[in-house]
């Protein structure tokens, strides 16, 4: 049987996030620069958010950009600040054709007009699409998600709309980017390194990792389907016992 079809054969997560890591490298072993890398890094978001609604996975978060990447020298962070924008062109027509629906996850206070504008038009534009949602999160750290859902609280408790005592951890979930989206379930991280890097420290708090040495730009359908079929065969317990034997 071709690996799609045992895929979806089985159970397929509903949400996965994807750390987009391994651009610079990418590229660097095609003797290219790291522009070179994010543009095709770009450029595979479609292959696979495309694949992943054909899978039938509700949402796919990809990290694009991290609050700590502002380290980064001033041309890669200004190549990386226009990209959003730039791929729009690419991916429309098959978003689309599709219905994937797009939000972004992050701070919009230091992207630029442009960005924040652009952000804010997409998610508007393909608010009521039944397909994939795909949320982009760029200027996104965990622990900003948290802290901008801790001030939005307290803000409610300042003003008396809310009691501190009502405080539960639902009110926490319903005010981070995003509370519609459900938890992660499968975390993919690509190029090696295993870590979190500050993604999605919320909603990964029961999700399986499964890391691949493979490069973000070389991540393609088949590797997608590959960690789909290695989160099939895993157990999840949440905390309590196996319903069933296997
Ligand atoms: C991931 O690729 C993209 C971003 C973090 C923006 P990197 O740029 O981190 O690539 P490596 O890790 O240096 O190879
Ligand atoms: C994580 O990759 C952030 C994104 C993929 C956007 P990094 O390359 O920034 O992570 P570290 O620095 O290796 O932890
Ligand atoms: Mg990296």
């Amino acid at each position: 049987m071709a690996l799609k079809d045992k895929v979806l054969n089985n159970e397929v997560p509903r949400h996965v996030a994807i750390i987009m890591d391994g651009n610079g490298r990418w590229a660097k072993k095609r003797g290219r620069g790291r522009s070179y890398g994010h543009e095709q890094g770009a450029l595979n978001i479609k292959n696979i958010a495309l694949e992943a609604n054909e899978l039938g996975i509700e949402v796919l978060s990809v990290y694009a950009f991290s609050t700590e990447n502002w380290k980064r020298p001033k041309d890669e962070i200004d190549f990386l600040m226009q990209l959003p924008k730039r791929f729009e062109e690419k991916y429309k027509d098959d978003f689309k054709e599709k219905a994937i629906r797009v939000v972004f996850s992050g701070r919009r206070d230091r992207i630029g007009e442009d960005n924040k504008t652009f952000m804010e038009e997409t998610e508007e534009k393909t608010k009521d699409r039944k397909g994939l949602t795909l949320n982009i999160c760029f200027d996104y750290g965990g622990q900003t998600e948290m802290l901008h859902s801790m001030s939005s609280i307290a803000k409610k408790v300042e003003a008396g709309t809310l009691y501190a005592e009502a405080i539960t951890l639902d009110t926490l979930k319903n005010h981070l980017y995003h509370p519609e989206l459900p938890a992660v379930d499968l975390m993919i991280r690509t190029s090696g390194a295993k870590r979190i890097s500050n993604f999605m420290l919320w909603q990964l708090s029961y999700a399986e990792f499964y890391f691949t040495n493979t490069h973000w730009p070389a991540f393609k359908e088949k590797q997608l389907q590959k960690a789909l079929l290695n989160f099939q065969q895993r157990d999840r317990k949440f905390g309590g016992l196996l319903k069933k034997k296997r």
